[in-house]
């Protein structure tokens, strides 16, 4: 059955304020049962085109112009009506993107806080003054980029737009957001809520389409000023040379392979939720997700069959059955996946989830191996599946050794009592954040958020993000 979410119209994009029937369309699945969901509008060159000219417009118009009291308080206005319709955007979100209905629900909450926090920031960011030579005044402005693009994801769109179109907006670029071609439809319906709440015209465009279409356009785009991308490392790798072509910068979130390291003095009752819950979340499709399990020795057996007894208990299933675990994106993806799975034909598997469902969707069991080789491709490749390898190592200088030991830098945490090791490694970590005897998955509006190595550059999320998507003036002004 065809979903009409709000009050959107099916195959549109909103490009400058209004709804512009796609020239094309692409049909999109429920991931939950493989069938025929809606479709949605397939936008090319000339639509991301539109966009930005009515990007430019408004950043001319009264966007351009509106007190930065004022954006903070559209923003918070968007916060407000996303909270009150958290329930029907968590349920669009599971048809759409197959992700299990509470895990849905976070992202909406997230969403509505994202743009709380970004509303509350808005006023709060301010240039300086320096001191100089005599005779002078010297001050900065910090002022927005103009046209940001925005090309997102499909693990987490309603999250990835707070932290991303809510900081830009805040700072009072003009936006034009292409989300995936897979999860288009809580990016439509957060559009929709951004212009009742008030938010002019071209101030946020949404095309949908596809990467190679739609995303390349806007990419390579010369009116634009700023790209913030979350994805894959190649899609990155192409989204970084499109902008250098415009000599623009760019934001890269290419997600990882991020360690979590239990030493032998760790609490572990309360480390095992975390330990878990940080792979198998969102069936594994989380830039941060912890897909590799460090465990010294003494305690390795202890953790391994506590996990493997947790593994035995999650259950697959339908996102509107709302388990532990949804099925995975697409029948690409697990093509993918599978793939992997079968290159860990060597090693030992400790524990599987069960898939209790009949229903044609994508679903792979969560499997956790234990005693993976730290250089095993399981253990170094992202695998966007809810997969986690176990990993044994004798001491605190092997441990920092295996889990610097791949191309990728998110996050990574450490579990232990000892207050001077939690400082060692906080430091010795190549991560963008470091979590001490507790794991954030996606989690934390306020913490700046970002990679090292080709987890990817620049940081998203908390105040931190403002200025990313701004860009700093200095005057100097001789009076004599
Ligand atoms: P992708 O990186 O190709 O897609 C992400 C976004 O980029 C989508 O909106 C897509 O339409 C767009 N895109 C694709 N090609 C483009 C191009 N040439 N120019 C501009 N935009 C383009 O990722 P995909 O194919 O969906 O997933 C493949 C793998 O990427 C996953 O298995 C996972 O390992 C990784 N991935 C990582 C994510 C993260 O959160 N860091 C999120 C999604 C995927
Ligand atoms: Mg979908």
């Amino acid at each position: 059955m065809p979903l009409k979410p709000f009050d959107i119209p099916q195959a549109h994009h909103l490009i400058g304020g209004a709804w512009i029937r796609g020239k094309a369309t692409i049909q999109v699945t429920d991931p939950s049962v493989g069938a025929p969901l809606t479709t949605i509008a397939r936008g090319n060159a000339e639509d991301i085109d539109a966009a930005v000219i009515a990007a430019q417009a408004a950043r001319e118009g009264e966007w351009g112009r509106m007190a930065a009291l004022e954006r903070g308080r559209i923003l918070t206005r968007i916060g407000q009506m996303v909270l009150e319709q958290v329930e029907t955007l968590a349920k669009l979100e599971a048809r759409d993107v197959g992700k299990p209905l509470k895990q849905a629900r976070a992202d909406a909450v997230a969403l509505a806080r994202y743009m709380e926090f970004y509303g509350g920031a808005a006023d709060k960011i301010h240039g300086e003054t320096i001191p100089y030579l005599d005779g002078y005044t010297v001050y900065t402005l910090r002022e927005p980029h103009g046209v940001t693009g925005h090309i997102i994801p499909w693990n987490y769109p309603m999250q990835i737009i707070g932290r991303s179109v809510g900081a830009a907006l805040a700072m009072g670029n003009a936006c034009v957001l292409k989300p995936a071609e897979d999860a288009c439809l809580t990016a439509l319906a957060f559009a929709q809520i951004a212009m009742e709440a008030g938010l002019p015209a071209g101030a946020l465009s949404v095309v949908t389409g596809l990467g190679s279409e739609a995303g390349a356009a806007l990419a390579a785009h010369p009116g634009v000023q700023h790209i913030s991308f979350t994805g894959s490392v190649r899609t990155g790798e192409a989204i970084q040379a499109a902008a250098a072509t415009n000599v623009i910068p760019v934001t890269l979130e290419l997600g990882g392979k991020s360690p979590q390291i239990v030493f032998d003095d760790a609490d572990l009752d309360r480390a095992l939720p975390f330990l878990i819950n940080a792979g198998i979340q969102n069936a594994g499709q989380t830039c941060s997700a912890s897909s590799r399990i460090l465990v010294q020795r003494r305690i390795y057996d202890e953790v391994r069959d506590r996990m493997a007894a947790a593994y035995g208990e999650l259950k697959v299933g339908p996102a509107m059955e709302d388990l532990d675990v949804g099925p995975l994106i697409s029948a690409k993806q697990k093509e993918i996946v599978t793939g992997f799975l079968e290159k860990g034909a060597d090693l030992t598997i400790a524990a599987q989830g069960q898939i209790v469902t009949d229903a044609a969707g994508h679903y792979v069991p969560p499997t956790l191996f234990a005693n993976v080789p730290p250089d095993h491709i399981l253990a170094q490749d992202e695998i966007f599946d809810p997969v986690q390898a176990i990993i044994p190592f004798e001491d605190e200088a092997e441990a920092i050794r295996i889990a610097n030991g791949t191309d990728y830098g998110l996050v990574a945490a450490i579990w232990t009592r000892d207050g001077g090791r939690q400082m060692r490694l906080a430091k010795a970590l190549k991560s963008g954040q470091v979590f001490i005897n507790n794991y954030g998955a996606g989690g934390g509006v306020e913490l700046p958020f970002g990679g090292v190595g080709k987890s990817g550059h620049g940081r998203e999320k908390g105040f931190e993000a403002l200025y990313g998507f701004s860009t700093l003036k200095t005057v100097a002004a001789w009076h004599g």
